[in-house]
């Protein structure tokens, strides 16, 4: 990747600047506060195309001269935007072909942004001059160290169903299937005689009355992330030929469902990721440590870049809380403890216009005399602490398989029951992984799996036939495997691996599943020898050379295998076929399984710390309410300095980061 890291030392820190919604005396007390913070790096110019280019063709880039210059004098780099993700308001009256189409056919409205079909060529090219003139004029700016491309692709126009996303879609097929003959029998349209005569009868999966055909909703959600692919080629190929800093765009893992982010990580120079906290949850944090492993496993273990999260409050969500104290700083250091190089904001001055002025900032409404930016300074120091940790990766020892085409198919209408979310299942087993202090990696199916000691697989409704047999080679081979229900049921196309479930997994688990019994809404059933609970789905599963561990003690499949256990090969296959519990059941059960792949793990600390090695660097993050003593830690505290010699202590609330000897 050309010239990452952007900085030429230490971990970038900043956020998005939008100086253009300022007086310019505010701009030099930005850059006086920017150099008190220790900021190093701010996005700019992302939403400025109708300031750039007021009229089509007539450019203006004095205001955005003048900011660059002036960061450039304060030492501060820009990471600077391509403004493409908010057209102007002439590009929309000029052309109305462009305009976004929703599934029930509503032409969506302009006075915001991500209002365009990303497949309307007036959009490409008109988006295309404007990244030019952007390139040629500033790829040689002391003050721009790499480039954003848009913001957030595929969030809020995913998916657009105009005439002109209809014909690219049909197109998109003919690429893919050569002739419609392919295309009927990989979506299976016999059923209810859906038969096409010709591409041309295709039509995008809009509201219909009942039950769309699968394999057409699966092909339209990747035709989509190919959409989006091909806008960001536009403009990552333009700015290459103007200049070689690195390019990318800011993701939103785990938070933007439609994209398929194993497919775009090979398309950036690093990866960059959004996230904010879902400040509704009981357990927060958790979420933000999964969407951490996620981003880093999507960079494929390279570091990555933390591109936007929020100091405090954001404004979207029904209730936004306010972080309390030091929980930016837990929850900025858990990003970088998992891997980011980076901490970056949304946004550097809170907004007094628009959509978004309750949302936090590093300079917030009430200004500097506040708690939210003596943190933001305090926080800066920190960041210059950590600056040795840039580069460094983070190990794992289990992997949990993480497919966005079967999250999508997974949660397409019409399935034995409304409980099976793919979200709440991988986030049942990351939970208790996480509260066991194992730090994990997401997989793809297909992906090497040989570092890892377990894989465990939830809810893995669509698997291929070639990514089954990944899995059935790392058990032979000596690995571990832990599959929870209703996974290996489907192929790439929505259509069921022939015979009893799991097709595509049953030789490797052992069993054969007879019949689903999804559970009713606050049902429950027992599982014994030991007792656990579990909710949503119970089945009857016959053992084919697997033995049972748990049987179901009551419900529809009293006295049927619950849990199961598979040797095969110098491996072990595990099988659980309902939502455990998430106390004793799940971390009880998994507690069993880790010990028997072999993953080491401290044994004796609460469940509320998070501990995450980051190279040579230990991280102990306190999310609890009493102080941790953590034994076995010998080295130098980074944030604090002190000499830790066999022992560390991490206050309520706090962060220890050690560099061991
Ligand atoms: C992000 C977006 C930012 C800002 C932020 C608010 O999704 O990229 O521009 O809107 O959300 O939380």
């Amino acid at each position: 990747m050309p010239g990452y890291p952007v900085l030429p030392e230490g971990l970038a820190y900043g956020g998005d600047y939008n100086p253009e919604q300022w007086p310019e005396d505010v701009w030099r007390e930005d850059v006086r506060l920017m150099r008190e913070a220790g900021v190093n790096l701010v996005t700019v110019g992302v939403f400025n195309w109708g300031l750039i280019e007021p009229e089509e063709g007539e450019y203006d880039f004095a205001r955005l001269d003048r900011i660059l210059d002036l960061l450039h004098s304060a030492g501060v780099y820009a990471d600077l935007a391509t403004p493409t993700s908010s057209p102007p308001t002439w590009f929309r009256r000029r052309y109305p072909g462009s305009r976004l189409v929703d599934r029930e056919g509503h032409v969506l409205g302009g006075g915001s942004r991500h209002s365009f079909c990303p497949s309307s060529p007036d959009y490409a090219a008109a988006s295309e001059r404007v990244v030019t003139a952007l390139a040629r004029r500033y790829a040689g700016h002391p003050a721009v160290a790499m480039w954003h491309v848009h913001n957030e692709y595929g969030w809020a126009n995913a998916h657009c169903y105009c005439p002109t996303s209809a014909e690219a879609f049909r197109a998109w097929l003919r690429d893919r299937y050569g002739d419609v003959g392919a295309l009927n029998a990989a979506w299976g349209t016999t059923f209810w005689g859906l038969t096409y005569g010709s591409f041309e009868e295709v039509e995008p999966p809009v509201a219909a009355p009942v039950g769309l055909l699968t394999g057409l909703q699966l092909d339209f959600m990747r035709f989509s992330v190919d959409a989006h692919i091909a806008c960001f080629r536009r403009e990552r190929d333009t700015i290459r030929r103007f200049c070689d800093l690195p390019v990318t765009t800011n993701f939103m893992i785990p938070n933007c469902k439609p994209m398929d982010y194993w497919r775009w990580a090979a398309e950036v120079d690093v990866v960059a990721n959004d996230h904010y906290l879902d400040s509704g949850r009981a357990y927060p944090q958790i979420e933000l440590a999964m969407a951490a492993d996620l981003t880093r496993s999507v960079a494929g273990g390279r570091p990555w870049m933390l591109m936007e999260h929020s100091t405090g409050a954001v404004n979207w969500q029904p209730r936004n809380l306010a972080k309390r104290p030091g929980e930016m700083r837990r929850n900025t250091l858990a990003h970088v403890a998992r891997g980011s190089d980076s901490a970056m904001f949304f946004q550097w001055r809170a907004s007094r216009y628009g959509a978004e002025k309750f949302h936090s900032a590093m300079v917030p409404h009430a200004g500097t005399d506040s708690r939210m930016w003596r943190e933001v300074v305090a926080l800066g120091a920190d960041l210059r602490e950590l600056a040795g940790v840039r580069g460094s990766r983070v190990a794992a020892e289990v992997a949990v398989v993480w497919d966005w085409e079967s999250y999508w198919a997974l949660e397409f209408e019409w399935r034995p029951s409304a409980d099976l979310r793919f979200r709440e299942r991988v986030e049942a087993y990351y939970e208790a992984l996480w509260r066991e202090h194992v730090t994990v990696d997401f997989v793809h199916p297909s992906a090497d799996l040989s570092p890892y000691r377990l894989v465990v697989a939830p809810s893995s409704y669509l698997l291929g036939e070639a990514p089954a047999k990944n899995l059935h080679r790392y058990v032979e081979a000596g690995g571990h495997l832990l599959v929870s229900y209703f996974s290996g049921i489907v192929d790439e196309n929505d259509t069921i691996h022939a015979g009893p479930h799991p097709g595509a997994l049953r030789e490797v688990l052992g069993v054969a599943v007879e019949e689903f019994h999804p559970l009713r809404e606050h049902e429950t059933v027992t599982l014994e020898p030991f007792s656990a609970t579990g909710r949503i789905w119970s089945e009857r599963v016959r053992l084919a050379g697997a033995r049972a561990v748990h049987e179901f003690a009551d419900g529809p499949d009293a006295g049927h295998p619950a849990v199961t256990r598979h040797e095969l090969g110098a491996g072990t296959a595990w099988y659980v076929s309902t939502a455990l519990d998430a106390g004793s059941g799940l971390r009880g059960l998994l507690g069993r399984v880790l010990d028997g792949a072999g993953v080491s793990r401290p044994r004796g600390l609460p469940d509320t710390l998070e501990l995450v090695w980051r190279g040579d660097h230990l991280f102990l993050i306190n999310h609890g309410d009493a102080p941790v003593t953590v034994h076995g830690v010998t080295g130098t505290g980074v944030l604090d300095g002190a000499a830790y010699d066999g022992s560390a202590t991490v206050p309520t609330g706090g962060v220890v980061v050690v560099r061991t000897a």
